[in-house]
């Protein structure tokens, strides 16, 4: 999965309170409600970092949630779990994405989906994790993720994961 390239003009931004976060619609209502009402909100109390993909007009055009988590050593599969120790374990979750109707179908759910895990490997080299878990909200987000390595999470047909070792091998190196 290569770098982001977002059209001119364009930038990914912390989300703050001047974005227009009520204008947002990516056609399925608990991800518009989560930027709508959320988003500020958990990112203020430190819970979760979000960035807004800003449009050359101000607009937002699309979004994604990370946060920290932890998994239980059960849940992993075991050819993963085998080396790692018997307890809950250090995982980066990606909360939400979503892209805004008007874009949709023009590659940024895929650049921004890079862009999430780029910075999910970033922070890993200062606070480690075993595995980036997305948790699909139904079938059509869940096929989205799976096209690329994303796995699904024994037991849990809606939680996907990659683990740590696939994220920093999918990584382009920087100049
Ligand atoms: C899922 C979503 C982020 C994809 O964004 P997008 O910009 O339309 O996706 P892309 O243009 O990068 O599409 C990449 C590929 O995935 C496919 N795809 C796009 N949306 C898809 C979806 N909802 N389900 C399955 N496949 C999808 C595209 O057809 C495309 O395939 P192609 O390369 O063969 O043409 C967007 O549809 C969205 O915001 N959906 C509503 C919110 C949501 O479900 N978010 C995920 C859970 S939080």
């Amino acid at each position: 999965m290569s770098g982001a390239l977002f059209p001119s003009g364009w930038s990914l931004e912390t989300v703050r309170q001047s974005h227009p976060r009520r204008l947002f619609d990516c056609g399925e209502r608990a991800v518009n409600d989560w930027l709508r009402t959320k988003a500020l909100q958990h990112q203020s109390k430190r819970l979760s970092a979000t960035k807004v993909l800003m449009n050359a007009d101000g607009g937002i055009a699309g979004f994604y949630t990370l946060a920290t988590g932890q998994i239980d050593f059960g849940d992993l599969p075991p050819a993963i779990a085998r080396a790692l120790p018997r307890r809950g374990l250090p995982v980066a979750v990606l909360a939400w994405l979503g892209v805004h109707t008007t874009y949709q179908g023009r590659n940024l759910g895929t650049q921004l989906l890079a862009h999430a895990l780029r910075d999910c490997h970033d922070a890993g080299q200062t606070f480690a994790f075993v595995a980036v878990i997305i948790d699909c909200l139904n079938d059509r987000a869940r096929s989205f993720y799976r096209r690329w390595d994303f796995e699904q999470l024994p037991g849990h047909p809606y939680r996907l994961f990659l683990d740590a070792r696939t994220l920093a091998a999918m990584m382009v190196p920087r100049d």
